[in-house]
């Protein structure tokens, strides 16, 4: 007998500070979808690539580091969307040295082409990739890109 099983790789998306105000949230630079509409493009594309996604969002630094560290036991790879943590938290790049997942970073609008204190993330030389700039795609490319890894 051929026994076949599809194990869906599991994917953790975790969305930062504010990333729960999007739609109402300078809607000029990150476009008028809120995090519920997101979400369900995330679960959609990951459906289409066979994942197993789950999604977390928090405005609290220590709260996504302990979402971090528990990753490993819900996720094969982690998308993370930092919102400013990218650019102050040594906590959160930390928090990713501690396990041992890859990371995939996730930007609706692209911090380089914005103001200086942006372009620097503590988490893109860590990173396998970065994504950025596509609004809402950025999350189905990094799907995309983690299922691939
Ligand atoms: C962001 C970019 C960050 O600089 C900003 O602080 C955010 C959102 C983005 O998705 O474009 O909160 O991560």
């Amino acid at each position: 007998m051929i026994e076949r099983e599809t194990m869906g790789k599991r994917v953790l998306v975790i969305h930062g500070p504010n990333l729960n105000m999007l739609g109402k949230r300078e809607p000029s630079i990150y476009g008028d979808k809120d995090l519920n509409g997101i979400n369900s493009m995330i679960e959609e594309k990951a459906r289409e690539l066979g994942l197993t996604v789950t999604i977390r969002q928090s405005n609290h630094e220590g709260e996504i580091v302990e979402i971090i560290h528990s990753a490993p036991s819900v996720a094969d790879v982690v998308i993370i969307n930092p919102g400013a943590y990218t650019h102050t938290s040594i906590a959160i790049r930390d928090a990713f040295l501690c396990v041992n997942l890859p990371v995939i970073e996730t930007h609706l609008s692209n911090i380089h082409k914005r103001e200086q204190f942006r372009r620097h993330s503590y988490i893109a030389d860590i990173a396998v990739g970065s994504v950025m700039g596509f609004g809402p795609k950025s999350y189905e490319l990094a799907l995309t890109a983690a299922a691939s890894l």
